[in-house]
């Protein structure tokens, strides 16, 4: 089986690669990545000597590219993690997210389409549902709620997936979505909550908490989404979408002093921030459908996967530390510098 992995060098596409690698041991997987701001061939390097991996560095927007690539190597399955993918940059600038996010999609789509495929899998975002009241925590998105988007990332998301269930029906081509809710773990980009907290308290500096920081979200270990993928490319219907998610939802807030609580650092670092524009209150993923149909559940409670993250963070300050020095700190700078 010969698999295109679209995005491998960023967060969650290169935890896909580790786990594919190793999981299907006869496959051969081809990761396709820009190497944007978020892209980093450093987190590749344990695999780049493995006969079943080949890197490539190429844009999805590029036709040309793309072509070339499905021609050398004719493969199976594309799965296509290449995103923009942070709603604080897409505010900034929505421009680069409706091009990578929806241009690119229907560039891997044509390409899948002119060489033929067994499947064609978007990794989407429970964000293309918006967001649901605090005071209704019996409310979860099902794959039956409407798409009702706050950010530009989410819009483009949306755009995508509705391009990718368009080309099912239009042209028959065989796809499947999954719709994931936040994702935490190793090689987490530092813009992300989570990372940006544990790398700013370990430097003792101000810990930026968004409004009244009671904004929840629905964490996820990175590994158990990637396995999640796995099931859906093997096992998961032509068609179909699957939410997945774990049940755990956590207020902004709580994780921030938990991160603080296992670094030992006073909670005197955290700083309330202006809110972010449009900032979405809830989201909470229904995954009884990839769980009835495919057996798929969640494997790291979240109280594991918060201190197995923050350790590999202690553990690989060589992997972030060329991060956020250079472009990082006026990244910073511009975003932060009058919230
Ligand atoms: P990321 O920003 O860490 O990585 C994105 C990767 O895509 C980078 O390696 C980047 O270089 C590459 N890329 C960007 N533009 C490209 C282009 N035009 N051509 C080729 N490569 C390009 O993102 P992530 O957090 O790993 O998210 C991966 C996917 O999962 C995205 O589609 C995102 O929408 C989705 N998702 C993320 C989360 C989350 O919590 N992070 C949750 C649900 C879904
Ligand atoms: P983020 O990691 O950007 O993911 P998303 O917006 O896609 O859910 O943000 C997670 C939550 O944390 C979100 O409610 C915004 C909030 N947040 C902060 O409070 N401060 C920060 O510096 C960042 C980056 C996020």
């Amino acid at each position: 089986m010969n698999i295109i992995v679209t995005g491998g060098a960023g967060f969650i596409g290169s935890n896909f690669v580790f786990h594919m690698l190793k999981a299907h041991p006869d496959y051969r997987i081809i990761c396709l990545d820009k190497l944007t701001y978020a892209g980093n061939l450093s987190t590749l390097e344990p695999v780049m000597d493995n006969p079943n991996f080949r890197f490539v560095k190429a844009d999805i927007c590029d036709k040309e590219a793309v072509d070339k690539l499905f021609e050398e190597e004719k493969p199976d399955i594309v799965v296509n993690f290449a995103a923009e993918s942070h709603v604080d940059r897409s505010i900034e600038n929505p421009q680069i997210f409706l091009e990578t996010n929806i241009i690119g999609t229907s560039v891997l789509m044509d390409a899948c389409r002119k060489y033929g495929i067994k499947r064609y899998h978007q990794v989407s975002t429970d964000e293309v549902y918006g967001d649901l009241p605090l005071d209704r925590p019996d409310l979860f998105f099902t794959e039956e709620t409407p798409i009702h988007t706050s950010s530009p990332y989410s819009s483009s998301k949306a755009g995508a997936d509705l391009l990718v269930l368009a080309y099912h029906r239009t042209y028959g081509l065989p796809v499947s979505l999954s719709r994931c809710s936040n994702n935490y773990g190793p090689y987490h980009f530092p813009e992300k909550l989570i990372p940006l907290m544990i790398i700013r308290a370990l430097h003792d500096e101000s810990l930026p908490v968004y409004g009244d920081g009671m904004n929840v979200r629905d964490w996820l270990y990175v590994e158990d989404h990637c396995k999640a993928i796995d099931l859906i490319i093997h096992e998961g219907k032509v068609g179909e979408v699957y939410n997945v998610g774990g049940h755990n939802e956590m207020a902004n807030i709580d994780i921030v002093r938990l991160i603080l609580k296992e670094l030992n650092k006073p909670e005197s670092l955290i700083t309330y921030v202006t809110d972010r524009k449009g900032h979405d209150r809830r989201y909470a993923i229904d995954p009884t459908k990839i769980h009835n149909d495919l057996g798929w559940l969640p494997e790291t409670k979240f109280a594991d996967g918060i201190v197995k993250t923050i350790k590999w963070y202690l553990d690989n300050e060589a992997w972030w530390q060329p991060i956020i020095s250079g472009e990082y700190q006026n990244y910073y700078e511009k975003m932060y510098g009058d919230k």
